[in-house]
């Protein structure tokens, strides 16, 4: 089975969040994800910013990143001003902005984000299904670049393929298991014919990566799985989700115990880099530079 039909089948036993992907500003998308504490881009953080600190010193110029699924910029957030999700959800519960209008939102984020430090040495491109988020994201700055994108569905314009010829570090965090293989297939020419960039993905334990994995080996990428470490994602939203992400974990041979069994999703994390670079320098000894 392809993992269009088999992640579709999975996601059935997680909450349905699409409701809040698309709004026109963050709020709802902070105080949802807040109630279930959930906390993988701050969790992704230290992993992206090493992998960054490598691509850095190998360029001139600042590391343009890709991040998929990106929704209103939380990874962008995260990674060029330094902001960590306890700081993301207090500031979108402030009394000022939980009543104001999505036009006074966008004006309150860009002056506040304006006046922010941010990192020059990344340039932070997002894509995502969610227009709203996209646009919310590139008018306040989070993102440099933004592509409204489906690939499960449809492809990339020529103009977008452009745009990602630059990208040195593909990331995502909360996104694999809405995107299947196929999304990877239709990006990775556009990426790979420029930088050959490392593509980091934090992937909950309940979405198998082996198709993905194999389309990127035909792209001569070799991909290593961090291996004995698990990644907070979310606590569960209810006692079905909790029971029936348990039941599909158990379909696939994955051990719950001590981890998911406690009422939480909990990420692995597999970064995939050209077949040489991975021969050269394994993940763990990449990582503990
Ligand atoms: C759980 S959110 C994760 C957002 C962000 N990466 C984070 O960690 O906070 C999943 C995101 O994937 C996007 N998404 C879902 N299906 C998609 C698809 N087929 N193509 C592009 N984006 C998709 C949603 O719009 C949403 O923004």
């Amino acid at each position: 089975m392809s993992d269009v039909a088999a992640f579709e089948c999975i996601n059935e036993a997680k909450v349905d969040m699409d409701h809040i992907y698309n709004q026109s500003d963050p709020r709802n998308y902070y105080r949802e994800l807040n109630k279930l504490d959930y906390a993988i881009p701050d969790t992704a953080k230290p992993i992206f910013q090493n992998l960054i600190g490598h691509l850095q010193d190998r360029a001139d110029e600042p590391v343009h990143v890709l991040d998929l699924g990106c929704s209103y910029g939380v990874n962008a957030a995260i990674l060029k001003y330094d902001l960590s999700m306890d700081d993301l959800y207090e500031h979108w519960a402030q009394k000022q902005i939980a009543d104001a209008t999505p036009e006074e939102v966008l004006a309150y984020d860009q002056s506040f984000l304006a006046n922010m430090d941010n990192s020059d040495d990344i340039v932070m491109i997002g894509l995502d299904q969610a227009e709203n988020a996209i646009s919310y994201a590139t008018e306040t700055g989070l993102l440099d670049d933004g592509i409204v994108a489906n690939l499960e569905t449809e492809m990339l314009s020529d103009d977008e393929k452009d745009t990602l010829g630059q990208v040195d570090l593909v990331i995502s965090t909360g996104c694999v298991g809405y995107l299947t293989e196929k999304s990877f297939e239709r990006f990775m020419p556009a990426v790979s014919k420029g930088r050959q960039p490392w593509i980091a993905n934090f992937v909950l334990r309940l979405f198998p990566f082996d198709h993905i994995e194999q389309s990127l080996n035909t792209c001569g990428y070799a991909t290593e799985k961090l291996e004995g470490e698990t990644f907070f994602q979310r606590h569960f939203a209810s006692g079905d989700e909790r029971e029936d992400v348990l039941g599909k974990l158990c379909e696939h041979g994955v051990d719950p115990t001590g981890k998911e069994s406690e009422g939480r999703f909990v990420a692995e994390f597999y970064l995939s880099r050209p077949a040489a670079e991975v021969a050269k320098i394994p993940l763990e000894q990449l990582l503990s530079t």
